[in-house]
């Protein structure tokens, strides 16, 4: 089984991708780490050295070579944006929305070193909320609540895929 969770930064893929993967028992992989690892570089050097336009190529190699992977996968903010990479997601798993209010993850990621955020000023990061919001629910078969804790995030995947109550 492998479950694509996508969203808008700071929406939790990874925390509550880790702690779905651990109930479930499944592997959990964290895209923006995968791409760091195979480039030896972080995503912000990435960003600084060759462009945003290389790092999308990046994310969809990342997507390919994840195809087909059993797992938990928590991908990066932009990656089931761009069509062919939805398009793998769809084809290889169920690909989860964890819709949260634009102001909780800016609250989350105001500090962080992510590229698009250092760039970006806070409104600019609520239009590009606004702009993908739409993008997430195209290409995603299932949309969750995720404004609460990560425990209750993950319980509601579980409990829209039918995957059961369990702590
Ligand atoms: C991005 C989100 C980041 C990372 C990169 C670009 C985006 O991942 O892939 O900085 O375009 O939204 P997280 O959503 O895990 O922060």
């Amino acid at each position: 089984m492998t479950i694509y969770l996508c969203g808008f930064m700071g929406c939790g893929k990874s925390t509550v991708g880790k702690k779905l993967a651990a109930q479930l028992d499944l592997p959990f992989v964290d895209m923006d780490a995968y791409i760091e690892e195979c480039a030896g570089m972080t995503i912000p050097e990435i960003f600084e050295q060759y462009g945003e336009p290389h790092f999308r190529n990046l994310e969809t190699q990342a997507i390919r070579e994840l195809a087909g992977r059993d797992g938990i996968i928590a991908c990066g903010g932009g990656a089931m944006l761009r069509e062919e990479n939805a398009k793998i997601a769809a084809a290889h798993g169920t690909v989860v929305y964890l819709e949260v209010p634009f102001h909780i993850c800016y609250y989350r990621i105001a500090d962080s070193d992510r590229p698009i955020v250092r760039r970006s000023t806070r409104e600019e990061l609520a239009q590009l909320y606004d702009a993908r919001e739409e993008l997430y629910r195209r290409h995603s078969t299932h949309i969750v609540d995720a404004s609460h804790t990560p425990a209750a995030a993950a319980a509601a995947i579980r409990s829209t895929l039918g995957l059961g109550e369990s702590e």
